[in-house]
């Protein structure tokens, strides 16, 4: 009706104009189009940088579910609280970041899907030797909760590993607090301190599950069950697959592993006292895991730098130890490889060259150095606010965990944990393990040294090619500028790896449990 009536105005209104009416009608006519596309133009543009701007400002990852209500608050709570409370309000001297943290609205998610169920009863039981050295044991346990979940089996509270050599006579209480650990995992999981009395003399089945593996093998494993009442899990270390695993299984990991996992009473506390201390002493402190260890050395095969009489030292305990299967190593391939542990010298020049100052407090999270103070020297020559826990703790505050290297390994990943930058020389389940935590933590700044880049620094710098100073620091700087822990999803297989081997060279789940456990979200915790 409209249209046709404004076109009969149209064609009614033209014939009477006169001539200078009509032709400036027509140049208006002439014009009113263009004003038209402008002005749709104008629409287009904006609409399509509207939909431009929300592409990038929209995260790639997104919090996939809507969690509901778990109610295991307690722990979460403790978590928060502590890490809020050591992370005092840091005064940065740190260059190349204003905050220790890349997290960029990402935060720990670890509630369970809407479709989750509280665990029931069973009285099918795993039992569980949990094999390795502190991390090992850590990342191992929190993969059998998985396990026993995927099972539906009650878990016994897993044995830990006193023969590896790390030596240690803890058990699983002395390390963790085991009834936190089972109170916090009721929902998942029902744990209890020992198999009943009526099962201890019933045969068991005794199954090395297969390293990596996925929902269908372990689903596949419950046929166990038709013949035994206990399934007995001498091995714990690297049974579950990083990837491919229900979102419900990959987030009780990590509830399992950041949550339940919490050290025993007199661990957290000397941790956290240390902590306190060494904010005491700068504000802002680098945890080092100076992975510079003869066990270490022994095993890579690395003698660069030391003695004929220290490289034949390590060869002989490389020789003797019966469980490394690796036994003639060139030093120098393995190195230019980028697979030996930075020196103290080497960590020196690289922490200079990233440019913090000689007045940085760096804590050493680390066993004996090998070739002790005199070859710290050459990380102290650069740094002299080096401290260990034997000179940032006292004698009488030490005592307790003396000779139990899981202990002080625990300490001191708490430390790391806790601090502004970790740094590990070496790649290895501490540093992975330290690496995940901060990661799942908003990202806290973690430094991966690449090592074989560094070699060829180091090598130029030994023959006098380059000289340390404003241009390796460029050259360092810029090598490690996407290695610092920012937010970025855990990555796959390498290429050209096929089958099984493909799952031991991904990326550990514990290294980086994001997207998963880390998700862009208003309440997450
Ligand atoms: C575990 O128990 C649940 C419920 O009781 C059942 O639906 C599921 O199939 C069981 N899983 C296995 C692997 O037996
Ligand atoms: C399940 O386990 C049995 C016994 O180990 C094996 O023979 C069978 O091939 C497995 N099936 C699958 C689908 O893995
Ligand atoms: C170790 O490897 C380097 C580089 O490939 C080579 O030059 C050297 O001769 C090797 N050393 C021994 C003892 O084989």
């Amino acid at each position: 009706m409209q249209i046709n009536r404004a076109k009969s105005k149209k064609s009614n209104s033209n014939p009477v104009l006169p001539s200078s009416v009509k032709m400036r009608n027509s140049r208006v006519s002439s014009k009113k189009p263009s004003l038209l596309t402008r002005t749709l133009y104008l629409i287009l543009l904006f609409a399509v940088s509207i939909f431009i701007f929300l592409m990038f400002s929209k995260d790639i990852f997104e919090d996939e579910q809507t969690p509901i209500f778990y109610s295991d608050s307690e722990s979460d709570s403790h978590l928060h609280h502590q890490s809020e409370q050591i992370r005092s309000p840091a005064h940065f001297v740190d260059e190349q970041s204003p905050a220790s943290t890349f997290s960029r609205g990402l935060r720990p998610c670890i509630k369970p899907t809407a479709k989750y169920k509280v665990a029931r009863e069973s009285n099918r039981y795993l039992t569980v030797k949990s094999n390795g050295g502190l991390n090992q044991m850590r990342t191992g346990i929190a993969d059998m909760v998985a396990v026993a979940r995927v099972m539906n089996a009650t878990l016994v509270i897993p044995n830990l590993d006193k023969r590896s050599f790390w030596q240690d006579s803890s058990v699983f209480g002395d390390i963790f607090d085991e009834l936190h650990f089972m109170r916090s995992l009721q929902q998942d999981v029902r744990i209890v301190k020992e198999l009943p009395r009526l099962l201890e003399t019933v045969p068991r089945a005794r199954k090395h599950f297969g390293s990596w593996s996925g929902m269908n093998y372990y689903e596949n494993m419950t046929h166990l069950w038709k013949e035994y009442q206990v399934i007995h899990v001498p091995k714990s270390d690297s049974r579950l697959a990083n990837n491919d695993l229900p979102l419900d299984i990959q987030r009780l990991r990590c509830r399992a592993l950041y949550h339940a996992l919490r050290f025993s009473p007199p661990i957290e506390l000397l941790g956290k006292r240390l902590v306190e201390r060494l904010r005491s002493r700068g504000g802002q402190y680098i945890a080092l895991h100076l992975r510079y260890e003869k066990d270490m050395l022994a095993f890579t095969g690395c003698t660069y730098g030391l003695s004929d009489a220290e490289s034949e030292e390590l060869r002989i305990m490389r020789e003797s130890t019966h469980h490394w299967k690796i036994k003639k190593i060139n030093s120098t391939e393995q190195r230019n490889a980028g697979l030996c542990p930075l020196t103290p010298r080497e960590v020196g020049i690289f922490i200079k060259a990233l440019g913090y100052p000689p007045s940085m407090l760096i804590y050493i999270a680390a066993g004996e150095i090998y070739g002790g103070a005199r070859r710290l020297s050459e990380l102290t020559l650069r740094f002299p606010n080096v401290v260990f826990k034997e000179t940032l703790a006292t004698q009488d505050e030490l005592k307790a965990f003396s000779h139990h290297a899981t202990q002080t390994a625990a300490i001191d990943y708490i430390i790391s944990v806790e601090s502004d930058v970790f740094i590990s020389s070496h790649s290895g389940n501490m540093a992975r393990a330290v690496e995940g935590h901060r990661r799942f933590l908003e990202h806290r700044k973690t430094i991966t040294p690449d090592r074989k880049s560094l070699i060829e620094v180091f090598d130029k710098l030994d023959s006098g090619q380059l000289e340390e100073g404003p241009s390796v620091s460029n050259i360092v700087k810029k090598m490690h500028r996407n290695r610092q822990g920012y937010p970025r999803k855990r990555s796959g297989p390498p290429l050209g790896i096929k089958g099984r081997a493909r799952f031991r060279y991904e990326e550990s789940f514990y290294q980086n449990p994001y997207p998963e456990c880390i998700c862009k979200s208003q309440d997450h915790l």
